[in-house]
């Protein structure tokens, strides 16, 4: 049987930088090797677990469809769809938080971060946040998943969430595994944390012109160019990392030498960067514009996504209603 994979992005608007290098080129990989079987949604229940805007929920959800699209993702190959149509991802989601204690969510990273930058907004949907994400997985009996390094900890507890449902109920649920692009980290833009939706001015988008990307390379905080070594945090190195992820790494280690010796010009590193992005999202650009001009195939994509995967969900809850001992 082919390896079932499973992976997505809450609905908060456009991809960025971060998304594609981390989370979409790993997407891509699988979704072409015969080997794997894969699903991949837009995660709007997740969308609102922070504060969100019920005029632009929908409008959201489908421009990460657009933009998953756009980069590749192909309905022949994938099942491409939206959490929210699949009700079975919620029924899970109840089931396993019965499997897991509520200290072992409030010390989870995450939920931390989230109630420092929503102090007014500390719910129980924030607090079963990974909960859920274990339930997307696991409905589909995924036994890898794409996603950045910031994902590990949730991936920790759809293990264990995994493992009690099978010791106590004889279920047959994978211990699902992160799956890893080159760019599983990729920085903010300002220097410190990793590019972020949540923290403006971080990222670049998908659909940044090269001119929108120029004036966001010119914000990153740079030094003299010079330096007796090299540090692995601050805007120098997200700049090196963002070198090496779009151009390569002999470039990014000339520079290297550059700032341990004679010096980094920023300008030129910075224009050769910004021309070297924009012509990467160029064609994904043009693919895009395609779906913008097409709605009607993009909710039809959606729509048909979601019979393929409601049938999997369908039959993984009528197997744990059973072993669960509800009534049939
Ligand atoms: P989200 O929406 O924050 O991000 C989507 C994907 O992009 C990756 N990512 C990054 N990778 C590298 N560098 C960055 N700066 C960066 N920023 C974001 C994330 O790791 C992620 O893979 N909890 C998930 C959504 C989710 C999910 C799931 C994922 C819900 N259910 C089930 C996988 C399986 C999230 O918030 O991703």
């Amino acid at each position: 049987m082919n390896k079932r994979v499973f992976s997505g992005t809450r609905a908060t608007g456009r991809l960025h930088l971060g998304n594609y290098l981390g989370a979409v080129k790993g997407y891509l990989e699988l979704q072409n090797d015969p080997d794997y079987e894969t699903i991949y949604m837009v995660m709007d229940l997740h969308a609102i677990t922070t504060p969100f805007d019920k005029e632009k929920l929908a409008e959201n959800t489908r421009n990460v469809i657009m933009d998953y699209l756009a980069c590749g993702l192909d309905p022949e190959k994938s099942i491409i769809s939206a959490q929210s149509l699949i009700p079975e991802h919620t029924y899970l989601s109840h089931i396993f938080s019965s499997e897991i204690s509520v200290a072992r969510m409030q010390h989870l990273p995450t939920f931390k971060e989230k109630i420092a930058q929503h102090p007014d907004n500390v719910t129980m949907a924030l607090l079963n946040y990974p909960v859920l994400m274990a339930a997307d997985i696991l409905l589909y009996k995924a036994s890898l998943v794409p996603v950045g390094v910031d994902q590990e900890p949730h991936l920790e507890v759809a293990r264990e969430i995994a493992r009690k449902m099978n010791q106590k109920y004889g279920m047959d649920f994978p211990e699902p595994k992160s799956f890893s692009t080159k760019g599983k980290y990729v920085p903010s833009l300002l220097g410190e944390g990793k590019m972020s939706k949540s923290v403006s001015k971080s990222f670049i988008n998908l659909t940044d012109d090269l001119d929108t990307i120029r004036v966001k390379l010119s914000l990153v905080p740079t030094d003299n160019g010079k330096g007796n070594e090299l540090s692995t945090k601050g805007g120098v190195f997200a700049l090196l990392e963002l070198y090496e992820l779009f151009i390569d790494r002999e470039g990014r280690k000339d520079y290297e030498d550059k700032y341990l010796s004679t010096g980094i010009k920023y300008s030129e590193l910075k224009d050769n960067l910004a021309r070297a992005i924009a012509s990467r999202l160029e064609p994904i650009q043009k693919e895009r514009k395609y779906y913008e001009d097409h709605p009607e195939e993009v909710d039809r994509i959606i729509k048909d996504g979601a019979q393929k995967a409601g049938k999997i969900a369908k039959e993984t809850i009528k197997e744990v209603k059973e072993k669960m001992g509800f009534i049939a």
